[in-house]
C-alpha cells in the first residue's frame, strides 16, 4: 500500500486560519482527484463542528483522546465520511489531553508519538491527511509535527504575525533537536490579505522569512466563511470565489512537495 502523505496546519496563534486553510487546501487535493484524511486535533473542535459533526464531538466513545492513549484500540472507528473528504473529528475530551499526554510524558512515555502511532494503523487509506493544530504550544501540537514532519504556514498580514511566526520557526528548532527529526516547511500562506500598506509590508516580510518556500495570498472573502458555515469547502459551496484558483495552487505545491503528480 502506498504510504500516505501527511501535513500539519501550524501557527499557535488563533485565527491565523490554521481550520480555513486546512479545509479549504483539503478541498482543492479532493478536487485534484486525492483522497484526503481531514484531522481535527484542536480540542475546541472549530472544524469538526464547521462540518458538520457536532453531535460526535459530544460523543463518549469512542473519542480521540481515549484513541490515543490507548494504541491498541482501531482507529478506524473514528473516520467519519464527509462529501469531499473523511474525517477524524475532536472531542470534548481533547480538553483534557494537554494534561493526560504531559502526564504520560513525566511517567516517561512517548507521549510524543501516539499520534504518529495511531496514523500508522491508517497507512495508506488515504493520499493525504491534513491535521488541523490547536492555536497554542504544547503536548498536541507536538503530536501533530511528529506525526506529519511536514507544515503549511497560515500566518495573518498583520504586525504581529512576525512574532508568531518566529516563534513557531522556533518551536519547530526545538522538536528537531529533543526528537532528532526534520520538520519540512512546505508553504507559507499569507491569510485575510486586505489592499492596504500594512498587507503589502507583512507579504514581503513573509517572502524575506520563507525565502526557500511559496508563499501564497488568500484575501479576505466572506465566501470562505459561508462556506465554513454550511460546512464544506468553497469548492463545493454554491457562490464561485476567486480564491478556488489560489487554493488549487496550493494543492498543487503540496502535490509537487511529496513528489505525488500520477
Ligand atoms: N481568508 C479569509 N477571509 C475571511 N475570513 C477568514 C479568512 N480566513 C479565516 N477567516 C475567518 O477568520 C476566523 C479565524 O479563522 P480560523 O480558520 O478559525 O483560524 P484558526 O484555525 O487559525 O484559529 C474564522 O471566523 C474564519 O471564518
Ligand atoms: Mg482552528
Amino acid at each position: 500500500m502506498p504510504q500516505t502523505n501527511r501535513l500539519t496546519l501550524y501557527n499557535a496563534k488563533g485565527g491565523t486560519g490554521k481550520t480555513t486553510v486546512g479545509i479549504n487546501v483539503a478541498g482543492a487535493l479532493a478536487q485534484r482527484g486525492k483522497s484526503v484524511c481531514f484531522v481535527d486535533l484542536d480540542p475546541q473542535g472549530n472544524a469538526t463542528e464547521g462540518l458538520g459533526f457536532v453531535e460526535i464531538y459530544d460523543l463518549e466513545d469512542p473519542n480521540l483522546l481515549d484513541h490515543l492513549l490507548e494504541a491498541d484500540r482501531d482507529p478506524s472507528e473514528l473516520v467519519l465520511e464527509h462529501e469531499e473528504f473523511d474525517v477524524i473529528p475532536s472531542n470534548v475530551e481533547m480538553l483534557n489531553a494537554e494534561y493526560e499526554l504531559s502526564i504520560d510524558d513525566y511517567e516517561g512515555y512517548p507521549a510524543v508519538e501516539y499520534l504518529d502511532d495511531l496514523l500508522d494503523d491508517l497507512d495508506g487509506q488515504w493520499d493525504y491527511i491534513l491535521i488541523d493544530a490547536p492555536p497554542f504550544f504544547g503536548e498536541i501540537t507536538d503530536n501533530a509535527l511528529y506525526a506529519s514532519k511536514n507544515v503549511l504556514i497560515p500566518a495573518l498580514t498583520e504586525s504581529t504575525s512576525e512574532r508568531a511566526v518566529e516563534l513557531l520557526l522556533d518551536q519547530i528548532v526545538r522538536l528537531e533537536r529533543e526528537e532528532d527529526i526534520f520538520v519540512d516547511e512546505i508553504a507559507a500562506v499569507a491569510n485575510r490579505v486586505e489592499t492596504n500598506n500594512e498587507a503589502e509590508r507583512m507579504k514581503e516580510w513573509m517572502e524575506s522569512a520563507f525565502p526557500d518556500i511559496p508563499v501564497f495570498n488568500v484575501r479576505k472573502r466572506v465566501a470562505l466563511q459561508r462556506a465554513h458555515s454550511e460546512g464544506v469547502s468553497i469548492f463545493k459551496h454554491e457562490e464561485s470565489s476567486d480564491m478556488e484558483a489560489v487554493f488549487l495552487e496550493i494543492a498543487d505545491a503540496v502535490i509537487e512537495h511529496f513528489g505525488d503528480t500520477q
